[in-house]
């Protein structure tokens, strides 16, 4: 997907460059467990998480370069999820990112484990941060907030418990409370947690954290119902992911549920509703609202 916002590239562009820089030193004899985590990380992507993290940070005024060890740590978490998302066990895809799917590659073993180590490299760089702070207690709490935020959003009440859901009901009927439940937690859930951690990071006040909640929130419901009707309609090539999957697993989906038109209207709505909560911010909202503006321009 072609990106051609500056300030959105200027942001992911950061993250690409230090994306290797905090993973931990590996001892050579693991170099299978390096070179699997080191595909996945490189092969691409839209760097979207890290960069939502990183426009919050600097919607507060704060510097984005010195929070990028956190910015990595919310793509390591991004990509241990897709490689998991993709094992035969889950929706059992051979492409992501345009290349093959990791366990493709690697096998299954190696896949299961190179998403293991991305997801713990994620805490690793995150409390190493935090230790060089004891003795600051306001950085340190600035930090300790932001990883929370991503625990949570990415964790046992969030991410995984999404996942779970949408494992779950494959081949049952999904009632509309379920398909929320499904799309709160398995994608908008780590979203929200995104901006919400560039917020705590950059020092937001309460109003402010309280915006970067609701766009978070609703961009990430937006994000997954998009997703589901590029699963339909979208270009495998484009989107360098197979689709019509979601059909073949008997995923319950927006789609499935509401169908392609109602969805589209949702999409929109909840765009509408995420563009809102920014206009106070004018132009200092640039990255927020370009990410709005694409997702837009998808379902046209
Ligand atoms: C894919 O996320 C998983 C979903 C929540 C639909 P992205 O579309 O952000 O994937 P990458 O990180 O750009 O590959
Ligand atoms: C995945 O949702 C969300 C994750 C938490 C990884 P999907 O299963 O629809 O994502 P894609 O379509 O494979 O990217
Ligand atoms: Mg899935
Ligand atoms: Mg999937
Ligand atoms: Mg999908």
């Amino acid at each position: 997907m072609k990106l051609n916002n500056s300030e959105y590239n200027r942001l992911k562009k950061l993250v690409d460059e230090h994306i290797l820089d905090f993973i931990p030193n590996i001892d050579p004899k693991s170099k299978t467990l390096y070179d699997s985590m080191k595909y996945s990380l490189t092969a691409g992507g839209k760097r979207l998480r890290p960069v939502l993290l990183l426009a919050a940070v600097e919607l507060c005024r704060g510097n984005a370069a010195e929070y990028l060890s956190f910015a990595c740590a919310a793509e390591y978490i991004q990509t241990y999820s897709l490689i998991h998302d993709d094992l035969p066990a889950m929706d059992d895809d051979d492409y992501r990112r345009g290349k093959l799917t990791n366990h493709k590659v690697y096998g299954e073993g190696i896949a299961v484990l190179a998403g293991d180590g991305l997801l713990s490299a994620a805490y690793e760089v995150m409390i190493k941060n935090m230790l060089m702070y004891l003795d600051e207690p306001e950085a340190l709490n600035r930090r300790v907030r932001a990883t929370y935020a991503l625990t949570k959003g990415t964790g046992c009440r969030g991410m995984i418990s999404g996942q779970v859901a949408d494992l779950e009901s494959e081949n049952k009927e999904c009632s509309a409370e379920m398909l929320d439940f499904i799309h709160d937690n398995k994608t908008a859930a780590f979203i929200t947690s995104c901006a919400m951690a560039g917020g705590y990071l950059g020092g937001a006040e309460a109003s402010m954290m309280e915006d970067l909640r609701i766009y978070g929130n609703n961009l990430g419901l937006a994000f997954q119902v998009v997703d589901d009707i590029l699963d339909v309609i979208g270009d495998a090539e484009e989107m360098g992911k197979s689709t019509g999957k979601d059909a073949e697993l008997g995923k319950n989906t927006y789609i499935s549920v509401y169908g392609l038109e109602r969805s589209k209207e949702r999409a929109h709505e909840l765009i509408g509703k995420a563009r809102e909560v920014m206009e106070k911010y004018y132009d200092e909202a640039e990255v927020f609202n370009y990410v709005l503006d694409l997702l837009e321009s998808q379902i046209v």
